[in-house]
This record gives C-alpha cells, sequence and structure tokens, in this order.
C-alpha cells in the first residue's frame, strides 16, 4: 500500500516538525512528506526541513489582502502534492471553512493547552496564571471552529509552585513531541472513528 502524503504547517521555531521528521527517519511514522508549508518568512522551522532535503514552500498571508485567496494558493498546493493529511505544527493562522470544507481531509493541530481550556494565543501562560494545578496539551481534528474539532489525544504536566512561562512551555512542550507523532499514526493506519465529538481508537490494529 502506498505511504500517506502528510504535509506539515509551521509558522516558527519547528520544534515539532523537528521532532516528526526524526520519528519518521527512525521508522516509527510511516508517511511521506512531500512538502512543509510555512506562511512566515523568517520560521526556523523552513531550516530544518531544507536540511532534511524536504521541498518547502513559504506563502505569506500578509501578501493576500483576501484569505481566501491565500488559502487558495495553499488548496493549490495540496492538490498538486495529492496530499492526504495536513499537520498544523504551530501553524499560527487560523484556517476558515472554506478550507476545511475544501479540502474534506483531515487536518490535526497541536495545541499546547488542554482544550477546552485556553484556546487561542499564549495557552500556557494563560493556564499559568490562572492558577491551573495540571496543564497539558492536546491534539485534535481542525473543524470550522478554532481549537474546537474532535479530540485524538492529550498529555497532561504538573504545575509546580516554582514555574515561570518559560518552565510551563518546556515542559509541556516535551509532551508535545510526543503526543502529535502519536496522534498522526492514529490518522495515517485510520485506526479510529469519530461519533460526536469522540475519537476512539482501535488499539488493536497498531
Ligand atoms: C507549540 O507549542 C504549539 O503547540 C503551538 O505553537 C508552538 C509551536 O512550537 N501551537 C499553537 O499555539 C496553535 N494554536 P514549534 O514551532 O517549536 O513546534
Amino acid at each position: 500500500m502506498s505511504l500517506k502524503k502528510v504535509a506539515i504547517f509551521i509558522s516558527g521555531r519547528g520544534s515539532n516538525l523537528e521532532s516528526l521528521l526524526k520519528k519518521r527517519d527512525m521508522g516509527r511514522i510511516k508517511c511521506e512528506i512531500p512538502f512543509v508549508l510555512s506562511n512566515r518568512e523568517d520560521a526556523r522551522g523552513l531550516q530544518i526541513a531544507e536540511e532534511k532535503g524536504i521541498k518547502t514552500y513559504l506563502i505569506n498571508h500578509r501578501d493576500y489582502p483576501v484569505r481566501k485567496d491565500f488559502e487558495s494558493a495553499v488548496l493549490q498546493l495540496t492538490e498538486k502534492h495529492e496530499v492526504d493529511i495536513i499537520v498544523l505544527a504551530g501553524f499560527m493562522k487560523v484556517l476558515s471553512a472554506y478550507f476545511v470544507r475544501t479540502f474534506n481531509k483531515p487536518i490535526i493541530n497541536i495545541h499546547p493547552s488542554l482544550l477546552p481550556s485556553f484556546p487561542g494565543l499564549n495557552s500556557q501562560n494563560r493556564a499559568l496564571e490562572y492558577g491551573v494545578k495540571f496543564a497539558g496539551c492536546t491534539v485534535h481534528f481542525v473543524t470550522e471552529d478554532v481549537d474546537a474539532g474532535p479530540i485524538i489525544g492529550q498529555e497532561i504536566i504538573p504545575v509546580f509552585n516554582d514555574d515561570s512561562e518559560e518552565s510551563i512551555a518546556l515542559r509541556i512542550l516535551e509532551r508535545e513531541h510526543i503526543l502529535l507523532s502519536e496522534a498522526l499514526s492514529i490518522v495515517i493506519n485510520g485506526n479510529y472513528e469519530i461519533i460526536g465529538r469522540r475519537v476512539f481508537v482501535n488499539h488493536d490494529k497498531d
């Protein structure tokens, strides 16, 4: 059977991307990565992909005054490369209902909070300031509603008295790297079912 084609979208540092690429190299994730796309020129992740010989594209949303035009340009790439799955690995641009409906295949997103708590931006610090005792990260399917699609997996970390914005973000990030590859493998293998909002994973098929 041919490998699923997984496009990875980023906007910055690219540590989740790097971790996925490492796991793919080790044979722990089985897929083809036709390209990495960034909406920001200064995304360090672009360099990480290039060093691994992966095709990169920069489509800067600022060059498109109309959001639909930006998204159409991205969709054209996904069609050209026959992408099966999109992974949003620190992609900081919200994709509209138009994008989600037109792509019409799985899109997954890693978010640095235990959704539905702290959707949106700056989630780790907002969790810290709120005073939660446990924080974490979520991988979910992307739907038309921001940070609200069915949850594939979550990882939890404790919050300590001496935590800072940096320390909590780093501890969450370590769990993100584990969670994202696990969630992507589930989606690649197709061994799940979505009923209502709930994602049921059939581990027998692993
Ligand atoms: C990660 O913490 C990811 O969860 C977050 O951006 C960071 C990207 O780091 N994503 C979001 O906040 C999406 N709303 P990375 O570029 O090193 O992977």
